[in-house]
């Protein structure tokens, strides 16, 4: 993590202890960077309960469906995450227990937002539409969320479904 963000993650996290409106503000998983990794600009990730431009919100679902995915598009997903999230991400740092305490019972929209909206760093939001929906159905799989008829779609749906994953 480059200082000038740990600074800033650190600032937040300093907020996050004197400010009852921001109790929920968490330090991000982080990405390690390899040395071959270009890095583009700085992207802000918070988590916050309450929304406003550039944080990423986190709202607890535990009353909504689970999300299903079919299975041809996690296999989509996996490649798309080896040859581009991977360059920066090591594929198991959104695989296991961490990944299910952040993310499990929220909601798929906010993820989705997250993932469309910062990543890949260096070319955030440029990946086709069905890449970011099989990198979210790949990360499902992996973490062992159950699979469906339906593939992932960018509509309604991905709000009105909570990210259903466990360590096996
Ligand atoms: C060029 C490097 C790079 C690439 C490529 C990249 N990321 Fe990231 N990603 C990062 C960095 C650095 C962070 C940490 C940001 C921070 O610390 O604020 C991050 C953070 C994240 C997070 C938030 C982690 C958390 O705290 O929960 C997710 C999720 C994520 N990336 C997913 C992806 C996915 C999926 C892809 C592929 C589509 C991808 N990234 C591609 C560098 C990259």
């Amino acid at each position: 993590m480059p200082v000038a963000r740990k600074a800033f993650v650190c600032i937040l996290v300093a907020v996050g202890c004197t400010s009852t409106a921001a109790t929920n503000v968490r330090q991000p998983l982080g990405a390690y960077l390899r040395p071959s990794a270009s890095t583009g600009p700085l992207v802000p990730l918070r988590f916050d309960t309450s929304a406003s431009a550039r944080v990423v919100v986190r709202s607890k679902a535990a009353g909504l469906p689970p999300a299903t995915y079919a299975a041809a598009q996690a296999e989509h997903g996996e490649a798309v995450f080896k040859k581009v999230c991977a360059s920066c991400h090591p594929s198991t740092q959104f695989i296991g227990q961490q990944f299910v305490d952040t993310w499990g019972d929220h909601k798929l929209s906010d993820f989705y937002t997250l993932v469309r909206g910062t990543m890949p760093l260096n070319d955030p939001g440029n990946l086709k539409e069905d890449e970011y929906l099989g990198v979210l159905a790949y990360l499902l799989k992996a973490n062992n969320a159950a699979s469906g008829p339906d593939s992932l779609k960018p509509d309604s749906t991905l709000r009105t479904r909570r990210i259903s994953v466990h360590v096996p």
